[in-house]
């Protein structure tokens, strides 16, 4: 077998797959996801996510918000909660299983600067993974990029899987044993948010999940990390953040980060199981950014079981 090189692009037997950051994000050309994709196609995509973790899809439009729907719901279970309800403040984008992550209003203008959703959205720019604040965690997220701003804004990730490797044996030792309490609240306050009373807090109970996991699609240990972490059980509060702290800062290193430049009508699909990710900033307060996420679940939910972020 001919040892694979790794930013060469190549072609599968529907789409064409050029790295981006090498070892894994890739870009496909060959699939536009304002069609239905054939179950060929899907296999396919299934197994460049397993290993790239991060895709660039792109379109000359943007798909449309159904299709955008029709095409993620290919790829697991989707979500389909509803954002928190923000006082005084209307839907911009009616589906519940689409989270809209603009900076736009329900009349399609820029928030005012004293508008909550704005303050909530900047806490995008912490390192998170999607949903680890729930027992049944984020798989994929599919965003697409309707409106992109002319500078700033990339989304930046990092392979866990990698992290995890590079890890020297010396530091591994004894984490597959950790488990790590990752709470909504937690990096809603670290971005900078007011802290939540009680009652909120109940909404949002805190969820237990192993510091190191199986990234099952491509048989790879990965870290499961997030701005969303803040504890790790049975250990006291300084010795967890101190831990929590380090792997966090080992796993956002240069080496290991791809950041998106996004073009209009990219659909970026990344696995939340094997990556972290941030929003970068941009100038928020005279530029539009119009951005749309599905997202899709380890399994099926209730209706009603859970919401945004
Ligand atoms: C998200 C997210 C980052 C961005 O949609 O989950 O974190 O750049 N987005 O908008
Ligand atoms: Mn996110």
């Amino acid at each position: 077998m001919r040892p694979e090189v790794p930013n060469k692009k190549r072609r599968t037997m529907t789409f064409t797959v050029e790295p981006m950051h090498p070892p894994y994000a890739a870009r496909i050309t060959g699939i536009d996801l304002r069609q239905p994709i054939s179950a060929s196609q899907l296999v396919e995509l299934k197994a460049v996510l397993a290993k790239h973790v991060v895709c660039a899809i792109g379109q000359d439009e943007p798909p449309t918000n159904e299709q955008h729907i029709a095409f993620s719901g290919l790829l697991g279970p989707l979500e389909r909660g509803k954002s928190p309800k923000i006082a005084g403040t209307a839907e911009r984008v009616p589906h519940p299983e689409i989270i809209d992550q603009s900076n736009m209003d329900e009349a399609g203008e820029i928030y005012d600067d004293q508008d909550r959703r704005l303050a909530y959205k900047r806490a995008n720019r912490l390192w998170h993974t999607d949903m680890s604040f729930y027992d049944i965690r984020a798989t994929y997220s599919a965003l697409a990029g309707h409106i992109v701003p002319p500078s700033g804004a990339d989304t930046e990730f990092t392979d866990m899987r990698a992290v995890w490797d590079a890890l020297p044996a010396s530091r591994k030792a004894g984490l597959e044993d950790l488990v790590v309490e990752h709470s909504y609240w937690h990096s809603r306050v670290l971005g900078g948010g007011p802290e939540p009373n009680a009652e909120e807090r109940a909404t949002r109970p805190p969820a237990h999940h192993k510091l190191v996991h199986m990234h099952a699609p491509s048989g790879r240990k990965a870290l499961y990390l997030a701005s969303h972490a803040c504890g790790i059980v049975g250990w006291d509060k300084s010795k967890a953040t101190a831990l929590i702290e380090e792997l966090m800062a080992f796993a956002t290193q240069p080496q290991f980060i791809y950041a998106h430049k996004w073009r209009r009508g990219d659909v970026l699909i990344w696995d939340n199981l094997a990556t972290m990710h941030r929003a970068t900033p941009f100038d928020d307060r005279t530029f539009k950014r119009d951005m749309r996420r599905t997202t899709c679940r380890e399994r099926a939910i209730a209706q009603g079981g859970s919401s945004i972020a």
